[in-house]
């Protein structure tokens, strides 16, 4: 016994010993086909300056940068309301790689301004500045304050013709330009760089320049206003700049109030009754004094109770009905109701009001002690 299991194992395969294969089951066996087949497009049309999938696709490549940013510089490239995806790409860059390639740039302007001064010629400010810049870069660089990143800027134009594709390139690029961008179109390139503002996360264009960690902060463009929103929200409509949806909960605002403005026709009404179906759907009670009764459709679909307000109708509303409040709340409520409907009361007259109140409650079985 002790023996046979130190025997080792024999792993043999004879013909007759083999395993019969068992058939992949067919989902198994097209699965990544199937995927493929689902995701991709069914023609891929390349030309110089263009691509062709379903849509036209051109790709804007940035190709330089102003000296200084704001933060939320970008801000004004996405606000744009044109059928366009923008890729940004930030990558570190090793500190070592930072400072040689930093300290040999400021050798470089030395001799520059160097060079320029032996020849006595003017040097210009511009290229002081830069020296500064770089020397001051340097400096916080070393001291750790800041980092070096390689950053490059796509944007990917889309339209569903060559002409609107031209019209888009155009305003992005006009666009660009009023942020001290200088847009580029990477011609013959444009499978690359169709690659470079999918999803995915690859940069296969490579125009890059380096920029510091404020630089980067400064880019993301994503700090706007619009943006923000209630998670308890309902969809109130989409801001007309940047198609950004405003999601709003009113009842989280410090005065839950709402006012409509339009011209007539606009669609003020249209856009209340959207909001009362969206809020009714987060369990919201809803109650609309309506005296066009123009929500009596609406109010019938969704299974609501219309009360009709008149000397002849038969439906009204009972301003006794305890609705969730306590006796005590409820008769002060109604004390003020019955305010509102005589005018001031006097002492006495509350006091036999407030009596019949009570013998009125009693009748129908409701008493103070629940
Ligand atoms: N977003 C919308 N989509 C489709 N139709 C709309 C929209 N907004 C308004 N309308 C239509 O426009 C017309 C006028 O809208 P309405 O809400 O009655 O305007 P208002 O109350 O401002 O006078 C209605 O027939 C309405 O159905
Ligand atoms: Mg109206």
């Amino acid at each position: 016994m002790e023996r046979l299991k130190m025997m080792p194992k024999l792993d043999i395969k004879l013909p007759f010993m083999k395993k019969k294969k068992k058939k992949k089951k067919l989902y198994e066996q097209y699965k990544d086909s199937l995927l493929t087949y689902l995701t991709s497009p069914s023609k891929i049309d390349r030309h110089p300056d263009y691509i062709k999938i379903d849509k036209f696709h051109r790709i804007i490549a940035s190709v330089n940068y102003p000296r200084v940013v704001d933060p939320g510089w970008l801000t004004r490239l996405i606000e744009m309301n044109l059928d366009f995806d923008l890729s940004i790409h930030i990558k570190p860059y090793p500190i070592e790689s930072s400072i040689s390639m930093l300290e040999s740039e400021i050798k470089k302007q030395k001799t520059d301004l160097y060079a320029l001064e032996a020849e006595g010629k003017i040097i210009p400010q511009s290229l002081i500045q830069k020296h500064q810049d770089t020397i001051a870069l340097l400096n916080q660089i070393q001291q750790g304050r800041e980092k070096m990143f390689d950053m490059s800027l796509y944007i990917d134009a889309k339209s569903y013709d060559k002409k609107g594709l031209d019209k888009i390139t155009s305003r992005i690029k006009a666009s660009m330009a009023s942020i001290m961008i200088s847009p580029k179109v990477p011609s013959y390139q444009m499978y690359t760089a169709l690659r470079s503002v999918l999803p995915i996360g690859c940069d296969e264009l490579h125009l890059t320049r380096n920029i510091t960690s404020s630089a980067a902060a400064a880019c993301f463009p994503f700090a706007i206003t619009s943006l923000e929103h209630h998670a308890t929200g309902i969809l109130i409509g989409f801001n007309q700049v940047n198609n950004i949806p405003i999601v709003i909960d009113p009842f989280e605002l410090s005065n839950p109030n709402v006012l409509v403005l339009g011209t007539s026709g606009g669609g003020k009404s249209y856009c209340i009754k959207l909001m009362l179906m969206r809020e009714f759907m987060e369990g919201v009670d809803i109650n609309v004094i309506d005296p066009q009764a123009e929500y009596t459709d609406l109010t019938k679909r969704f299974e609501g109770k219309v009360i009709r307000i008149a000397p002849d109708s038969d439906t009204v509303i009972n301003p006794l009905d305890l609705m969730g409040q306590s006796y005590d709340e409820k008769k002060l409520s109604l004390l003020s109701f019955f305010r509102v409907l005589m005018g001031e009361l006097t002492e006495t007259q509350r006091a036999i009001l407030d009596d019949c109140i009570d013998s009125t409650y009693e009748d129908a079985g409701i008493t103070r002690d629940p």
